[in-house]
């Protein structure tokens, strides 16, 4: 390492060996067969082992960007995108610092998900809530970055999306242009849909079910397209009715319905978006939203994590 801290990185594309584009795969459910409607799942939960899903196609744009220079993110105690990114400055051996939301976390032993990322070389650095809210006002980042000893480091927003992930997710539009009518994905951060609404085809439309509770989503992700962008991109919309009371939260009956949904395709359903996508999508064809002959893709952005 030299003194600023850079290191000299493999070119992040090569050397993680993406599964690319990823998957699409047509499943039989008699829940959308008997309305006409095909559903196929876009699986970017193979992309790789530990890049899982959108993980890849956000965080690889920013390690090159980083060149090398420590990586510094954001993120709660179960984040998967801490985990992704400790992951990522193991596979590409560059250092990585996890600013976590939780000043009392300090001092307790650290869960299974923050173990990951300590055993993967992440540096954790505790801050409490107030100042993890006010994160990306630049005084307070700039205290963070002190107080974390990480001054030069390269800057990841909480959740991954800026405009180079956005411009990465863009990849995934441009995988399933023509293959479907309507692709839908579990919205967090919004930076998935931002950038897959960018990559479809102008007659494609794309569907995003929050597993957030809040309704200010929208004006989000108008903003990360304007940032990647430069202005609003494609047809996209959401549904707020399927984050079940939160990030999360969830019901006897969404546990239910995922465990149902593994059983009945063999796919591990990741809990805290893809359950609630997979649910609105079986919701939404019941009542009727698609019309006979539709081709529904569902993005698969991610897997349950290792026990
Ligand atoms: C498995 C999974 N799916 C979907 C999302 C939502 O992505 P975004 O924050 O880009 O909306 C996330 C969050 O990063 C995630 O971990």
């Amino acid at each position: 390492m030299s003194d600023n801290g850079r290191v000299s990185s493999p070119d992040p594309t090569t050397a993680l060996r993406p599964r690319l584009p990823s998957p699409l795969q047509e499943i039989e459910d008699d829940r959308f067969a008997r309305h006409g409607v095909r559903l196929l799942l876009k699986r970017d939960d193979l992309i790789h082992p530990q890049l899982i899903g959108n993980k890849w196609r956000k965080l690889v744009p920013n390690l090159s960007a980083a060149a090398g220079r420590p990586l510094l993110t954001f993120g709660g105690a179960y984040s998967n995108h801490l985990r992704a990114t400790a992951a990522a400055g193991r596979l590409l051996g560059l250092s990585t610092v996890g600013v976590v939301r939780g000043q009392e976390l300090a001092d307790r032993p650290l869960n299974p998900a923050l173990a990951r990322c300590a055993a993967d070389g992440m540096r954790l650095h505790f801050i409490d809530r107030s100042t993890y809210r006010h994160k990306t006002d630049p005084a307070t980042l700039a205290a963070v970055l002190r107080a974390a000893d990480a001054e030069g480091a390269y800057v990841v927003p909480e959740g991954g999306s800026n405009a180079l992930a956005v411009r990465g997710c863009r990849e995934l539009g441009a995988e399933l242009r023509d293959r479907a009518d309507v692709v839908a994905v579990a919205c967090g951060t919004g930076g998935t849909l931002a950038g897959l609404a960018a990559g479809l085809a102008p007659d494609q439309h794309a569907l995003g079910i929050p597993v957030l509770k809040g309704g200010f989503l929208a004006e989000e992700i108008q903003r990360l397209q304007e940032s990647a962008f430069g202005d609003r991109r494609g047809h996209w919309d959401l549904d707020d009715r399927f984050h079940f009371g939160g990030y999360a939260r969830t019901t006897p009956g969404l546990d239910a319905f995922a465990d149902d949904f593994e059983a009945r395709h063999g796919l591990p359903v990741e809990r805290l978006y893809v359950a609630k996508l997979l649910y609105g999508l079986v919701s939404l064809t019941e009542e009727g939203a698609f019309p006979r002959g539709t081709t529904l893709a569902a993005v698969i952005t991610g897997s349950p994590l290792p026990a």
